[in-house]
């Protein structure tokens, strides 16, 4: 039993960009919940995928809340240019900024917040934050690329997190990205997660409802 309705927010990364208003069209009707939006800067992650423009691109047709996840080195510098078009803006743990500055702005802008943290860092760097976010996103691949295969070692954390919201009777979301598929969101889902990113498995699906329902449990 999760604290919260499972939600499926498509990955715009595994998206055509090239179509990029029906390609928000697409992932709605399939059932997406959120949009979730890859921005890399090319220093925290070794890729360059988009920025606000496209972010803002993606907006003027979505009808369903924008989950931004900033894999880039200053969240705290760029945050401000997502807040017109997000609903959630996540910022890495690992990154070059005063975490609890950058979730108190994102929040006083506005926003909901969320703290991700890359499969190699451990959970303890996240804990002093559990009280200051609405999500927290356990990355299931190494950030960077879609396309990838889940990481199973990353569930642990997923539990951990889910005690520690239990423990402390917090209400944030518990996230997952990376290599989320039918095969691969029941075991996310059993450890804990509630917010399911995926990418390559609804925009490469033969038919995007069926694996959203799929993903979702239904
Ligand atoms: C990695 C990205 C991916 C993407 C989803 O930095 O964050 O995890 O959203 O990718 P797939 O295609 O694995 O769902
Ligand atoms: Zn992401």
């Amino acid at each position: 039993m999760t604290a919260h309705p499972i939600f499926v927010a498509p990955s715009l990364l595994a998206c055509d960009f090239g179509q990029l208003h029906a390609e928000v069209r697409r992932a709605e009707a399939a059932g997406g919940d959120w949009l979730h939006c890859d921005v890399m800067d090319g220093h925290f992650v070794d890729n360059i995928s988009f920025g606000p423009a496209f972010v803002d691109a993606a907006a003027k047709v979505a009808t369903v809340p924008l989950d931004v996840h900033l894999m880039i080195e200053r969240p705290d510098h760029y945050f401000p240019r997502f807040v017109k078009s997000a609903r959630n803006i996540t910022v890495h743990v690992e990154a070059r900024h005063d975490v609890a500055q950058t979730l108190a702005a994102i929040r006083a802008a506005g926003r909901t917040c969320g703290l991700a943290l890359r499969p190699a860092t451990p959970f303890e760097a996240v804990a002093p934050f559990l009280g200051q976010i609405d999500l927290l996103l356990v990355m299931t691949v190494v950030p960077g690329f879609g396309g990838q295969p889940f990481m199973p070692e990353t569930m642990p954390k997923v539990r951990a997190a889910a005690a520690a919201r239990a423990r402390l009777g917090l209400g944030f979301r518990i996230e997952v990205d990376g290599g989320i598929t039918t095969a691969t969101a029941p075991l996310a889902i059993e450890n804990g997660a509630d917010t399911l990113v995926a990418g390559t498995s609804v925009f490469a699906a033969p038919d995007a409802a069926a694996a959203v329902r799929q993903m979702r449990g239904v």
